[in-house]
């Protein structure tokens, strides 16, 4: 775990070679939290809900009901259906969920609070392992992954590593793209600062602006290519209020004044700033990799690079995505890993990664020609996942997270102060650190 440094200003000293501890990129970092091992995974209190193995995935029969967020990309169902006519002992049913990762974050612990065995198969997002694995709702799967182990990218399974058991199977990873309207913007923005340069002038950048986490994802991006961090390096209390968030919430403060950012980005999730990318309402976009395929069948004029640096210095990627958990309350665990090992495996991995741009767990999925030929940023996005920037582990991350993104947001729609709004955040990371 290391500690950031840098100052946006001092990222310009680093890139000099000037500063001490410039060498060290932000991208190994787990955004300020210490409760990773070194081996990878955090550690923190656990309940197991039993362990399911192998060998019961083998002997499975009966219904699995597999609850994850909505198909925008109609991957799920494809697996389900795949999985379903080569399985004909088990029968899997989809349960979709809304398109916000909170909102179906409210809906999976409504279920598990009332201990309801509705959902065998958990779909998600890697930032709920540690609540989900605190709360006692998971199964242990460590065994199953143990099995399969080398074929995951590392990064992928350290979401899922807790106290050094694993509670969940990677599913599919994410990392942020940048993608730009080739008609309209003729060059490639490489820095932040070309980015809303060319905005300004040139169609406007669109992100995840609403208050929930994708504006925490993003914001983070910003913050930790910048050097900042959430919390100290003990995990112990809040480093947010710091001059390099200072900074990133200026910046975005003087791109909404600009109306390089338009004021309708406030209201954008995912699928939102998609669409608006595509009717042509905002020119370069922040998303995930998704967006490839989608706006490639809907024939947009685009291009598509990695995230930008700040001037001078480093990209970080926040590492997304979702794994497939066994609820502690399924009545079916066997059949819910014989599907999860399915999903999870170099087939469907595959299928996915070409027909949705949905990105792969599997590292081998990387090399694969055919993906390279479908998927052009699959090199880049490799690597950017290999050292994705992990979201703070924490049981109490949906408070972390809801304290950046209603104070980022309020600094973006109220014009509240950059310092203001860090106070508060910092202040509320602090109180939701001390409830656990
Ligand atoms: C994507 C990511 C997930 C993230 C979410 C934010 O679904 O995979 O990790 O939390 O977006 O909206």
């Amino acid at each position: 775990m290391k500690k950031h440094f840098g100052l946006l200003g001092a990222i310009l000293i680093c890139a000099a070679g000037v500063a001490a501890g410039c060498g060290s990129s932000s991208s190994n970092s787990s955004g300020g939290s210490s409760s990773s091992s070194s081996s990878g995974g955090a550690s923190g209190s656990v309940q197991s809900g039993g362990t399911v193995t192998p060998t019961e995935a083998q002997n499975a029969k009966g219904n699995v009901t597999w609850c994850i967020g909505k198909d925008t990309t109609g991957a799920f169902n494809q697996v389900v259906s795949l999985y379903n006519q080569s399985h004909p002992g088990v029968h899997v049913k989809l349960l979709e969920l809304p398109t916000s990762a909170d909102q179906q974050r409210t809906q999976l612990t409504q279920r598990l609070q009332a201990k309801s065995s509705e959902c065998d198969v958990l779909g998600m997002d890697v930032i709920w392992t540690a609540e989900f694995a605190s709360q006692g709702w998971l199964k242990d799967v460590t065994p199953a992954i143990q099995a399969r182990q080398t074929e995951f990218i590392p990064s992928t399974l350290n979401t899922a590593k807790i106290n050094g058991k694993y509670w969940a199977v990677p599913f599919n990873t994410n990392a942020g793209l940048l993608y730009y309207n080739a008609k309209k913007i003729s060059q490639a923005p490489t820095t932040w600062q070309q980015v809303l340069q060319m905005a300004k002038s040139d169609g406007g950048f669109g992100f995840q602006g609403q208050a929930y986490e994708g504006l925490t994802v993003d914001f983070l991006e910003m913050l930790y290519s910048a050097g900042g961090s959430v919390l100290s390096s003990d995990g112990k209390s809040a480093t947010i209020d710091s001059s390099q968030a200072q900074q990133v919430l200026s910046f975005l403060q003087q791109g909404m004044k600009d109306k390089a950012i338009p004021q309708a980005n406030l209201t954008y999730m995912e699928e939102e700033s998609r669409n608006a990318f595509q009717d042509g309402r905002v020119s370069i976009l922040r998303n995930w990799p998704y967006v490839y395929s989608l706006a490639k069948a809907a024939k947009v004029p685009f291009k598509v690079e990695p995230l930008p640096t700040w001037q001078g210095g480093k990209p970080a990627s926040v590492l997304g995505g979702y794994n497939l958990g066994i609820s502690t309350y399924s009545k079916n665990p066997g059949g819910a890993l014989s599907f999860i090992n399915f999903a999870t495996g170099p087939a469907a991995q595959k299928k996915f990664f070409i027909k949705s741009s949905l990105p792969a767990v599997l590292t081998q999925t990387y090399k694969d020609p055919a993906v390279v030929k479908s998927q052009p940023f699959a090199p880049q996005l490799l690597t950017a996942v290999q050292n994705g920037v992990p979201r703070p582990v924490s049981p109490v991350y949906p408070q972390i997270s809801e304290a950046i993104y209603k104070n980022v947001y309020s600094a973006l729609s109220n014009g509240t102060a950059p310092s203001t709004a860090l106070k508060n955040a910092q202040s509320q990371i602090n109180s939701a650190l001390k409830t656990f």
